[in-house]
């Protein structure tokens, strides 16, 4: 029965087709942007003197967020991802995971809550986080050398993200590991740190770097290409690198997985996410929506929906209008060239990865 709809509740359970876009590729896994702001400054993400944020009263509510994931867990989605910016910044975070997590989604059961951060608050944070029901976490690692952690980060404490990681698996919320691969800064880390990941049971992840922000903070030569990474991986373990199928993440993700084939790693695999040479749009099933409420159908190309004019001025209707109108028109590919062309303006840090 279709009782009284609530500002907070745009579309019951069940309302309206599942979400599909134009190559019927089905979105079952929202990412959702809490924050513009980051306690970092990543080189390859922001600028030096960071960027323009956006006004407060632009920023959607815990309310708007958890109305806007009602919809969409009706449509279809299980999961959504919480990023930034960097989400651990973001005041009531913990309240905002119960919220979400309290969320029934179409079929059954309840929306799936994970979160990707940079770790820095994370020793202080894991406990409360599982115990409002966030099941999953990727904790962003770019070297294991404090004072290149800091020249990438421009202010990261490495001693406060590994206090973090720790806490995390002691709190059942083992992380994945991502690192952004750098030609010239840590190629030389990446098996060590596919060693520190496998020593405590973790799954680390190689990221190609991508041209966002109109290329303006890419350079060409530290890209390391995915295959490169590979036979990296054999040397350094001494083993034949094979594809790990059964390891796709439930849902398809972008990562591809690897398995090292033998020597004392054997079995251990790792992830690889080769926007740039190793091309998986064919796969992708996620939306991404900033945290100022604009709809993204892609990471790499600038087109959105705005979902808080939606919300805050037309209501449930039009909420579903634009996601659906988004996604009607979602393109087939991104345009990421190698030479840094291609890419969207908007930053990173705008759009949480
Ligand atoms: N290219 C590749 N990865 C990036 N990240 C941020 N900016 C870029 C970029 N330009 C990564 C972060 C984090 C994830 C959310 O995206 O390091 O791991
Ligand atoms: Fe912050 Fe992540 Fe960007 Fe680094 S990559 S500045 S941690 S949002």
């Amino acid at each position: 029965m279709l009782t009284q709809i609530r500002s907070t509740r745009p579309v019951p359970p069940d309302s309206g087709p599942p979400l599909v876009d134009r190559q019927a590729r089905q979105v079952r896994y929202l990412r959702l942007s809490l924050t513009d702001r980051c306690n970092y400054r990543c080189t390859y993400c922001m600028p030096s003197e960071g960027i323009e944020h956006r006004p407060r009263a632009e920023m959607l509510t815990h309310e708007e967020l958890v109305a806007i994931c009602r919809a969409f867990a009706a449509w279809g989605v299980e999961r959504v991802r919480l990023t930034g910016g960097e989400p651990t910044v973001r005041r009531g975070l913990v309240e905002l995971v119960r919220s979400l997590r309290a969320i029934e989604v179409r079929g059954g059961g309840r929306l799936e809550v994970v979160m990707t951060t940079n770790g820095e608050r994370l020793a202080e944070l894991a406990a409360p986080l599982a115990e409002a029901g966030l099941s999953g976490l990727t904790v962003s690692v770019d070297s294991f050398d404090p004072e290149r952690f800091l020249r990438i980060t421009r202010r990261g404490d490495l001693s406060k993200v590994l206090a973090g990681i720790d806490a995390a698996i002691q709190h059942g919320l083992a992380p994945k590991l991502n690192t952004v691969a750098i030609r010239g800064f840590n190629d030389d880390e990446l098996p060590g740190i596919a060693r520190y990941a496998w020593d405590r049971g973790l799954v680390p992840r190689f990221i190609e770097v991508m041209p966002m922000s109109g290329g303006a903070l890419f350079i060409p030569g530290e890209l390391l290409p995915a295959a490169t990474i590979r036979a990296m991986m054999a040397d350094a373990f001494g083993a034949e690198i094979a594809q790990d199928s059964g390891k796709a993440v439930r849902g398809l993700g972008p990562a591809t997985y690897w398995r090292v084939d033998g020597g004392p790693y054997a079995g251990r695999s790792f992830g690889l996410i080769a926007a740039m040479t190793e091309n998986f749009c064919a796969s992708c099933n996620r939306l991404r929506l900033s945290a100022t409420g604009q709809l993204h159908a892609c990471l790499a190309r600038d087109e959105s929906g705005d979902l808080r004019a939606a919300l805050r001025h037309g209501g449930a209707g039009a909420l579903e209008a634009a996601v659906r109108r988004l996604l009607s028109e979602k393109q087939d590919g991104h345009r990421f060239a190698l030479d840094g062309s291609g890419g969207p303006t908007k930053a990173m840090i705008s759009i949480g990865g």
